[in-house]
């Protein structure tokens, strides 16, 4: 325990940073929301917050980006030559395209580049956020109802035309865009929630449900959904199931695995699998809904989901610090296990590098003055305020105390919280403002975690392509992630996309990774990006077994996948 006399002063330097933290200038009311903002644009799915979501920072887009570069985006196809489109699989004609608008009964519901030109309205479906990946799909279907999901899959599977789902395109490894000109189901009007029951805390909702929108919904009853991630105001329900999407607080409440009780989902042939089971526990064979959680969409289509979701904590608190090494980071993260225990309900990892950048892009003041090689953010969350502020200062003045933290800021209302959230929700964006951004998801050993950021900025410093002018493809390489469930992103942040900079990188992120057995996508998915590097996690048994499901599913298409380009 550190003596009084030394944790009282670390206690009052904490108030003090925060008296002097200001908000960043990006925090917004919806009604403001910029032009530019790419990753939270898609389509029309746009869920409008009210004035205290707004508020909460998830929509944290800076307000002006004049130096962000405007590029086309290349289709995939021109960047990976390798790819080739699978001459089975047939070219939609204006047959088809009377038979979906027949179907569907609108023709809003159908965007149709095959009879007139609707590249305009089609890009939104074709091009991904990063703007990495751009499909070239000429129809674009948007179903609202599973019934009708059925009957294009099966029109589809009859056909061999291929298909691409989409949820909110928030996807990070090109998944959610076609490649070639695969036809895209939108599952954006399939948005109802069916069901709340707050005694089991139940939510039974359509697979279109933009996160944040359900999230409202359980909150109005005071649950929470369990998964959080930047990208709440567009993401869908269903792609967040179907990627098992990991977020913010995977630490306190698990993964999509543990939280997902059912689903509805359409099969590549157009059965409509019915598991929307609302049972926390039952054991009768296998458990079939595991397989599309995570499944990419490569063996059906989740069209509705039942998830557990728990009480919404009423004591929430924030706390943002600055460490001078990773050391002093994993010592932090030891005590706030040790002494925050049961409300510690996330960790977050930030180097100075993401934060700088994160600052650069979107004009916001980072809550501490001075410069940290490393920084974190801590969440409590429990029920009882007295007790957690409690827990808290005890946590506090240890690691001030002990000089494991050299400064820190502590929250001191809900505006505050969604700011510090902020800095670190906003790096993402922040990657690939001035141009691209080359992203590593991974589980590592907590150990060895940071030293593959530290390999790769060195291994930049060397090669010449990282410099501070336009003659240089790299501008940074920045490290955070989700301390508390050993995840790193390592973004290597460009100015262009570049093929000297993706061959620096790949496959050696992958061996290095993979000889520490770690994972080279902890919570993106495969996608198009990670699909061929599978077996740098994967040993060649689990693959065969895979292909095995998958063809079960997808006879048609055993090997070249009618539904999703993934694998
Ligand atoms: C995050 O945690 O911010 C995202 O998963 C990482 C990313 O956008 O690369
Ligand atoms: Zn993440």
């Amino acid at each position: 325990m550190p003596s009084l006399h030394r944790a009282v002063p670390a206690l009052r330097r904490l108030r003090l940073a925060n008296t002097a933290f200001q908000q960043p200038t990006f925090v917004v009311k919806a009604a403001a929301r910029p032009t530019c903002q790419l990753r939270y644009q898609h389509a029309e799915a746009k869920y409008e917050a009210d004035a205290s979501t707004a508020a909460s920072g998830v929509d944290h887009s800076p307000q002006e980006q004049p130096d962000r570069p405007q590029f086309k985006i290349k289709p995939t196809s021109e960047s990976y030559p390798n790819l080739k489109r699978d001459s089975r699989f047939k070219e939609v004609t204006a047959d088809d395209v009377k038979f979906f608008k027949d179907l569907l009964g609108s023709d809003s519901a159908v965007i149709d580049g095959v009879t007139q030109d609707a590249s305009e309205d089609l890009e939104a479906f074709n091009a991904d956020w990063m703007r990495k990946y751009r499909g070239q799909t000429k129809i674009a279907l948007k179903p609202e109802s599973t019934e009708q999901v059925s009957k294009i899959m099966k029109y589809c599977n009859d056909n061999l035309l291929a298909v691409n789902p989409q949820g909110g395109n928030t996807g990070l490894v090109g998944g959610s865009v076609p490649v070639f000109d695969e036809i895209v189901i939108n599952l954006s009007r399939m948005n109802k929630i069916h069901t709340f029951d707050d005694v089991s805390g139940v939510l039974v909702a359509d697979a279109g449900v933009i996160l944040q929108q359900a999230d409202d919904h359980v909150g109005a009853k005071s649950h929470i959904f369990p998964l959080d991630l930047g990208a709440k105001g567009s993401c869908q329900i269903g792609g967040n199931v179907a990627t098992n999407a990991g977020g913010l607080r995977l630490l306190r409440y698990g993964s999509m695995h543990g939280n997902v009780l059912g689903i509805e989902a359409v099969l590549p042939d157009g059965t409509i699998l019915d598991d929307l089971s609302m049972l926390r526990k039952n054991n009768t064979g296998y458990d079939l809904k595991q397989l599309f959680i995570g499944g990419e969409g490569t063996i059906g289509i989740i069209t509705k989901i039942s998830i557990l979701c728990p009480q919404r904590s009423q004591a929430v608190n924030v706390a943002y610090f600055g460490l001078e090494s990773y050391e002093k980071v994993q010592q932090a993260f030891r005590e706030a296990k040790k002494q925050l225990g049961e409300i510690l309900s996330a960790f977050e990892l930030m180097d100075r590098q993401s934060q700088a950048l994160y600052k650069r892009a979107s004009g916001a003041k980072l809550p501490l003055e001075a410069e940290h090689p490393f920084y974190c953010l801590i969440e409590t969350s429990g029920s009882n305020t007295d007790h957690d502020s409690e827990k808290l200062n005890n946590f506090l003045e240890h690691v001030m105390g002990e000089e494991i933290v050299t400064d820190g800021v502590v929250a001191q209302d809900e505006t505050q919280i969604h700011s510090l959230w902020a800095c670190r929700e906003g790096i993402s964006e922040a990657g690939q403002h001035f141009g691209g951004v080359y992203k590593y998801d991974l589980s590592i050993p907590l150990p060895q975690l940071y030293d593959l950021v530290n390999e790769t900025r060195e291994r930049f410093q060397n090669n010449g392509l990282m410099g501070d002018t336009d003659d240089f493809p790299v501008l940074d390489v920045i490290g955070y992630g989700h301390m508390g469930d050993s995840n790193l992103h390592l973004n290597v942040a460009t100015r262009r996309y570049d093929k000297q900079v993706e061959k620096a990188l790949e496959p050696w992120v992958y061996e290095w990774v993979s000889k520490r057995n770690g994972s080279i996508s902890a919570e993106h998915g495969l996608g198009l990006a990670k699909k061929e590097y599978i077996g740098y996690s994967r040993s060649e048994t689990m693959i065969k077994v895979m292909k095995q499901v998958k063809g079960l599913f997808d006879p048609v298409s055993e090997r070249c996948l009618i539904v999703a380009e993934n694998w």
